[in-house]
């Protein structure tokens, strides 16, 4: 079992979109998924609400209840109930995003293509540095085609890893969430769909370089 946490303390940069798009592309690849939500907005378990029982099965954990909850699902075994647990954390520092990065084999940071969200990565950068985490930003919300998008994902490439697939700005995303699907199920055949899938595969190879976490 892996564990994907999306984090940064800048809100609004799509943190819970793409985890519930991701999710359901994880599943559609064939993997056991789940998601845990350590965020009281709780767009996740709204999203999931319009589902109506439908996969993956989605749980609102409050941060001081992570661990065990991980430890229940079978985190660090192999042949625990999921293949893939995704950690929706909230756009602010708290002690459930440090507890998400902990947990995380992978932490993935949602960064839209201004100054301003570059600089706000650098908080929770400073916290996967220290628990020494694997991490990917992903470039969200940007436009086509913009001198903008070179420019921040150059700033991103000296700070670390940054995902090939970028995510462009586009109503599929908002649509998604309103209907409780993910891109690929609303419009499968869509360019939404397809950099979602094609970010999947991204972050499936690597984490097939990654070992395991082990549960605390
Ligand atoms: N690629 C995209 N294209 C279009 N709209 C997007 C995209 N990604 C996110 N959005 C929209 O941006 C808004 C913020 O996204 P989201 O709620 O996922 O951010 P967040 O990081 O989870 O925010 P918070 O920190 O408040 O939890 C939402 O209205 C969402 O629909
Ligand atoms: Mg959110």
């Amino acid at each position: 079992m892996k564990v994907i946490a999306l984090v940064t303390q800048k809100g609004g940069s799509g943190k819970s979109t793409l985890c519930v798009s991701l999710a359901v592309a994880a599943q559609q690849a064939g993997y056991r998924v789940c998601i845990l939500e350590i965020d009281r907005q709780a767009t996740a378990t709204q999203w999931s609400q319009l589902r109506k029982g439908e996969p993956p099965e989605v749980g609102q954990v409050p941060a001081d209840k992570l661990d065990a909850t991980m430890a229940r699902v079978g985190m660090g075994n192999d042949d625990g109930t999921y293949d893939f647990v995704f950690i929706d954390t909230p756009g602010i520092d708290s002690p459930g995003t440090g507890a998400a990065i902990r947990l995380a084999d992978l932490c993935l940071i949602p960064c839209r293509p201004t100054p301003a969200d570059l600089q706000a990565v650098r908080p929770t950068l400073a916290t996967i540095h220290r628990l020494e985490k694997d991490f990917a930003f992903v470039l969200n919300q940007t436009p086509p085609k913009s001198y903008r998008v070179r420019d921040t994902a150059e700033g991103l490439k000296v700070l670390g890893m940054i995902a090939e697939v970028n995510i462009v700005m586009r109503n599929d995303h908002q649509d998604a969430m309103g209907t409780g699907q993910g891109v690929t199920e609303l419009n499968p055949t869509g360019a939404a769909a397809a950099e979602v899938r094609q970010l999947w595969d991204w972050i499936d190879n690597r984490m097939k370089e990654l070992p395991s976490v082990k549960a605390a």
